[in-house]
């Protein structure tokens, strides 16, 4: 992505994003999400990847904002993320100058985007829903835990599991595949799977990210290098994923993983989460550098 001036509303000038402004970009971030903030290690990979919009909001030359746009659905629809506001402009109306401003550069852009999607974390206010159809809502369930805790962390949940499954062994019970990427095509793109997993809203909510189940999106969620499980190959009921461990700027420098989980069944949901903690455990970064304080997921 090359930066380059395309605009101007309410006081603000809007650019197009560059690996150079990473700097910068992280100056205006610092504490956001609590330290759980994934920009600074996704920032380099917006830059490349295709059907998005990075655009940067400054005032007299300083950067002030930041928003994002991914078309995803064919082209048919953006999902906007990563918005933010430097600390020392926010509370003055700018967040809603970048977002009609970023609306209407994708619209002319990509002329067929017809939805746009967000998520937000707490309930939005009556008068957001009157201009939105609510799609979903998902639990969140959060695990901070100090790297060198967690394989005991895992052991004493493996025997909790088998001791309430009462078998034994978890792994004598009905197991859970983990997918090759052809079988995961194949399930996603079968027209009946959303039924089948009772998906919310017909759709696969990756890391807060909503994907119709269409080819194109099979597409973006393949180069994310997720890990898939799920209860059968033929006719799923229960499909879950997560994400590598990356690394995010809590506690001073911590590690971070997401773990979705899609289906009604309690049994297979504890299963599957304990097995995407244990395939995570493996994985070499979480436990090579000395500063690593935490692995939240
Ligand atoms: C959320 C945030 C972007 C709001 O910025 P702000 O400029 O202080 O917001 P203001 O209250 O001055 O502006 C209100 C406008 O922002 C919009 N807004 C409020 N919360 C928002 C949010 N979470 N995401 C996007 N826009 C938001 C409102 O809809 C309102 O728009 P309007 O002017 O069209 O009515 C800012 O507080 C921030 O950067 N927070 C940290 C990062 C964060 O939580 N981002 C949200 C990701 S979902």
């Amino acid at each position: 992505m090359k930066g380059g001036k395309i605009g101007e509303s309410g006081g603000l000038t809007f650019w197009l994003a560059s690996p150079g402004d990473y700097d910068d970009v992280m100056a205006i971030s610092d504490g956001i999400y609590e330290g759980n903030d994934y920009l600074p290690h996704r920032y380099h990979s917006w830059m490349t990847e295709p059907y998005r919009v990075v655009i940067l909001a400054k005032r007299d030359g300083k950067l002030v904002g930041l928003a994002s746009g991914l078309i995803v659905d064919g082209g048919s629809t953006v999902f906007l993320e990563g918005m933010r506001v430097c600390s020392r402009e926010q509370g003055r109306g700018f967040a809603g100058v970048i977002q009609r401003f970023t609306d209407q550069y994708i619209r002319q852009l990509y002329p067929n985007v017809r939805m746009k999607r967000l998520v937000r974390g707490e309930d939005p206010r009556p008068e957001k829903l009157a201009k939105f159809s609510l799609l979903a809502k998902r639990a969140i369930l959060s695990l901070q835990i100090e790297a060198k805790a967690f394989h005991a962390f895992l052991s004493t949940l493996r025997a909790k599991l088998e001791h309430e499954t009462g078998t034994g062994s978890l792994e004598q019970e009905s197991r859970l595949v983990v997918l090759e990427e052809e079988q995961l095509r194949h399930i996603l793109l079968d027209p009946g799977v959303s039924s089948q997993i009772e998906l919310p809203g017909h759709m696969i909510i990756q890391d807060w990210q909503p994907l119709k189940l269409v080819e194109s999106n099979f597409e973006v969620l393949r180069r994310r290098n997720l890990t898939w499980l799920a209860d059968s190959l033929e006719q799923p009921t229960f499909l879950s994923l997560h994400t590598p461990p990356y690394p995010i700027p809590y506690k001073g420098g911590s590690f971070r993983f997401s773990i979705d989980l899609f289906g009604t069944k309690a049994d297979l949901a504890c299963r599957a989460l304990l097995a995407h903690m244990e395939m995570v455990r493996g994985a070499p970064q979480l436990f090579q550098d000395p500063q690593t304080g935490g692995t939240c997921c």
